[in-house]
Protein backbone atom coordinates (compact mmCIF):
# COMPACT_ATOMS: atom_id res chain seq x y z
CA UNK A 1 0.00 0.00 0.00
CA UNK A 2 1.21 3.46 -1.01
CA UNK A 3 1.85 6.36 1.71
CA UNK A 4 -0.29 9.69 0.90
CA UNK A 5 1.56 12.58 1.04
CA UNK A 6 -0.77 15.60 0.72
CA UNK A 7 -0.74 19.39 1.36
CA UNK A 8 -2.11 22.68 0.93
CA UNK A 9 -0.41 25.57 -0.18
CA UNK A 10 -1.13 28.83 -1.29
CA UNK A 11 2.41 29.82 -3.09
CA UNK A 12 3.84 26.50 -3.63
CA UNK A 13 7.19 26.19 -1.09
CA UNK A 14 4.19 23.95 0.92
CA UNK A 15 4.02 21.74 -1.94
CA UNK A 16 8.18 21.70 -2.43
CA UNK A 17 8.44 20.55 1.41
CA UNK A 18 5.70 17.79 0.86
CA UNK A 19 7.82 16.56 -2.42
CA UNK A 20 10.98 17.00 -0.45
CA UNK A 21 9.27 14.52 2.37
CA UNK A 22 8.08 12.07 -0.63
CA UNK A 23 11.34 11.88 -2.28
CA UNK A 24 13.07 10.65 0.90
CA UNK A 25 10.28 7.88 1.40
CA UNK A 26 11.01 6.88 -2.14
CA UNK A 27 14.12 6.59 -1.47
CA UNK A 28 14.15 4.04 1.39
CA UNK A 29 11.87 1.81 -0.98
CA UNK A 30 8.56 2.83 -0.11
CA UNK A 31 5.47 3.80 -2.84
CA UNK A 32 4.07 7.03 -2.54
CA UNK A 33 1.51 9.12 -3.74
CA UNK A 34 1.25 13.26 -3.23
CA UNK A 35 -1.80 15.11 -4.19
CA UNK A 36 -2.95 18.56 -2.88
CA UNK A 37 -5.77 17.67 -0.19
CA UNK A 38 -8.32 19.36 -2.66
CA UNK A 39 -7.80 16.26 -4.87
CA UNK A 40 -7.98 13.39 -2.26
CA UNK A 41 -11.14 12.33 -2.16
CA UNK A 42 -10.40 9.45 -0.31
CA UNK A 43 -7.35 8.74 1.99
CA UNK A 44 -9.31 5.01 2.53
CA UNK A 45 -5.81 2.29 0.62
CA UNK A 46 -3.25 4.65 1.95
CA UNK A 47 -0.89 2.36 4.42
CA UNK A 48 -0.13 6.17 6.41
CA UNK A 49 -0.79 9.69 5.46
CA UNK A 50 1.43 13.09 5.44
CA UNK A 51 -0.41 16.17 5.80
CA UNK A 52 1.25 19.41 5.72
CA UNK A 53 0.22 22.89 5.27
CA UNK A 54 1.02 26.79 5.05
CA UNK A 55 0.30 28.61 7.70
CA UNK A 56 -1.40 31.89 7.27
CA UNK A 57 -2.25 34.35 10.39
CA UNK A 58 -1.06 31.78 12.57
CA UNK A 59 -3.63 29.17 11.40
CA UNK A 60 -3.07 25.80 8.82
CA UNK A 61 -5.02 26.41 5.59
CA UNK A 62 -8.49 25.75 5.72
CA UNK A 63 -8.32 23.04 3.00
CA UNK A 64 -6.26 21.46 5.16
CA UNK A 65 -8.07 21.46 8.52
CA UNK A 66 -11.38 20.55 6.37
CA UNK A 67 -9.36 17.54 5.34
CA UNK A 68 -8.56 16.55 8.59
CA UNK A 69 -12.13 17.08 9.87
CA UNK A 70 -13.73 15.22 6.86
CA UNK A 71 -11.09 12.18 6.99
CA UNK A 72 -11.40 12.23 10.72
CA UNK A 73 -12.36 8.18 10.91
CA UNK A 74 -10.40 6.94 8.40
CA UNK A 75 -7.13 9.14 9.34
CA UNK A 76 -7.18 7.65 13.13
CA UNK A 77 -7.18 4.14 11.16
CA UNK A 78 -3.92 4.50 10.28
CA UNK A 79 0.03 6.62 11.19
CA UNK A 80 -0.24 10.34 10.12
CA UNK A 81 2.16 12.78 10.30
CA UNK A 82 1.33 16.40 10.63
CA UNK A 83 3.91 19.33 9.27
CA UNK A 84 3.50 22.72 8.55
CA UNK A 85 5.28 25.51 6.71
CA UNK A 86 5.43 28.86 8.23
CA UNK A 87 7.97 31.21 9.95
CA UNK A 88 10.79 32.63 7.48
CA UNK A 89 14.51 33.82 8.75
CA UNK A 90 15.23 33.65 12.41
CA UNK A 91 11.73 34.01 13.42
CA UNK A 92 10.45 31.34 16.01
CA UNK A 93 9.15 28.39 15.47
CA UNK A 94 5.98 28.69 17.23
CA UNK A 95 3.02 25.90 15.87
CA UNK A 96 -0.14 27.23 14.42
CA UNK A 97 -2.96 27.27 16.36
CA UNK A 98 -5.12 24.77 16.48
CA UNK A 99 -2.55 22.25 15.76
CA UNK A 100 -3.09 20.29 19.33
CA UNK A 101 -7.00 19.69 18.59
CA UNK A 102 -5.93 18.57 15.04
CA UNK A 103 -3.10 15.93 16.22
CA UNK A 104 -5.36 14.59 19.14
CA UNK A 105 -8.24 14.37 16.75
CA UNK A 106 -6.44 11.84 14.24
CA UNK A 107 -3.96 10.51 16.94
CA UNK A 108 -1.09 11.85 14.85
CA UNK A 109 2.40 10.26 15.60
CA UNK A 110 4.23 13.66 14.94
CA UNK A 111 4.09 17.43 13.97
CA UNK A 112 6.36 19.17 12.79
CA UNK A 113 6.95 23.30 11.64
CA UNK A 114 9.18 23.72 9.04
CA UNK A 115 10.65 26.91 7.83
CA UNK A 116 9.38 28.20 4.56
CA UNK A 117 9.62 30.29 1.83
CA UNK A 118 8.17 33.80 0.77
CA UNK A 119 8.96 35.85 -2.65
CA UNK A 120 7.05 38.66 -2.26
CA UNK A 121 6.51 39.35 -6.07
CA UNK A 122 4.74 36.65 -6.21
CA UNK A 123 2.49 37.82 -3.13
CA UNK A 124 -1.18 39.55 -3.63
CA UNK A 125 -1.14 42.89 -2.54
CA UNK A 126 -2.77 42.56 0.47
CA UNK A 127 -0.26 39.83 1.43
CA UNK A 128 2.24 42.14 0.26
CA UNK A 129 0.78 45.10 2.20
CA UNK A 130 1.04 42.66 5.55
CA UNK A 131 4.23 41.68 4.91
CA UNK A 132 5.93 44.75 4.18
CA UNK A 133 3.73 46.25 7.63
CA UNK A 134 5.80 43.17 9.63
CA UNK A 135 8.78 43.82 7.91
CA UNK A 136 9.06 39.84 6.77
CA UNK A 137 11.98 39.41 4.67
CA UNK A 138 11.79 37.74 0.85
CA UNK A 139 14.06 34.17 0.93
CA UNK A 140 13.48 31.00 0.58
CA UNK A 141 14.24 29.38 3.90
CA UNK A 142 13.51 25.91 3.82
CA UNK A 143 16.01 23.73 5.62
CA UNK A 144 16.11 20.51 3.69
CA UNK A 145 19.13 18.77 6.02
CA UNK A 146 15.71 19.52 8.57
CA UNK A 147 12.89 17.99 6.27
CA UNK A 148 14.93 14.98 5.18
CA UNK A 149 15.74 13.83 8.85
CA UNK A 150 11.89 14.13 9.60
CA UNK A 151 11.15 12.08 6.86
CA UNK A 152 13.42 9.51 7.84
CA UNK A 153 11.90 9.57 11.06
CA UNK A 154 8.86 8.64 9.22
CA UNK A 155 10.49 5.64 7.24
CA UNK A 156 11.56 3.88 10.84
CA UNK A 157 8.15 4.13 12.53
CA UNK A 158 6.83 2.26 9.19
CA UNK A 159 9.69 0.10 9.19
CA UNK A 160 9.42 -0.76 12.66
CA UNK A 161 5.48 -1.01 12.66
CA UNK A 162 6.01 -3.67 9.97
CA UNK A 163 8.09 -6.03 11.55
CA UNK A 164 5.80 -5.93 14.84
CA UNK A 165 2.34 -4.92 12.85
CA UNK A 166 2.03 -2.88 16.68
CA UNK A 167 0.76 -0.03 15.20
CA UNK A 168 -2.26 -1.54 12.67
CA UNK A 169 -2.89 -3.49 15.87
CA UNK A 170 -3.47 -0.39 18.40
CA UNK A 171 -5.38 1.42 16.01
CA UNK A 172 -7.75 -1.15 14.70
CA UNK A 173 -9.98 -0.04 17.32
CA UNK A 174 -13.95 0.40 17.37
CA UNK A 175 -15.45 3.65 16.54
CA UNK A 176 -15.41 4.98 20.76
CA UNK A 177 -11.59 4.71 20.83
CA UNK A 178 -11.15 6.99 18.19
CA UNK A 179 -9.65 10.55 18.72
CA UNK A 180 -11.99 13.42 19.98
CA UNK A 181 -14.70 14.83 17.27
CA UNK A 182 -14.50 17.97 16.30
CA UNK A 183 -17.72 20.25 17.22
CA UNK A 184 -20.77 19.40 15.41
CA UNK A 185 -19.10 16.46 14.00
CA UNK A 186 -18.76 12.95 14.83
CA UNK A 187 -15.58 10.90 13.60
C1 LIG B 1 0.17 37.26 4.38
C2 LIG B 1 1.05 36.24 5.01
C3 LIG B 1 0.83 35.82 6.32
C4 LIG B 1 1.66 34.87 6.92
N1 LIG B 1 1.41 34.48 8.21
C5 LIG B 1 2.26 33.60 8.81
C6 LIG B 1 2.05 33.22 10.16
O1 LIG B 1 1.12 33.66 10.84
N2 LIG B 1 2.92 32.36 10.74
C7 LIG B 1 3.98 31.83 10.03
O2 LIG B 1 4.76 31.07 10.58
N3 LIG B 1 4.18 32.16 8.74
C8 LIG B 1 3.35 33.02 8.11
N4 LIG B 1 3.57 33.38 6.80
C9 LIG B 1 4.67 32.76 6.05
C10 LIG B 1 4.17 31.58 5.18
O3 LIG B 1 3.59 30.61 5.99
C11 LIG B 1 5.36 30.96 4.46
O4 LIG B 1 5.76 31.90 3.50
C12 LIG B 1 5.00 29.63 3.82
O5 LIG B 1 6.19 28.95 3.46
C13 LIG B 1 4.10 29.81 2.64
O6 LIG B 1 3.76 28.58 2.09
P1 LIG B 1 3.19 28.43 0.62
O7 LIG B 1 4.24 28.98 -0.33
O8 LIG B 1 3.03 26.96 0.43
O9 LIG B 1 1.89 29.16 0.53
C14 LIG B 1 2.74 34.32 6.18
C15 LIG B 1 2.97 34.72 4.86
C16 LIG B 1 2.14 35.67 4.28
C17 LIG B 1 2.41 36.09 2.85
Amino acid sequence: MAILVTYASRHESTRGIAEGVAETLRRAGKEVRILPVEEVTDPTGHEAVVIGSAVYYGRWMKPATRFVQDHQSTLCQRPVWLFSSGPIDTQPKTDPTGIDELRQAVRAVDHRTFYGAMHRAALKLGERLVTKALKAPDGDYRDWADINAWAETIVRHLDADGASGADRADRSQSPADLGPSFDGRKP
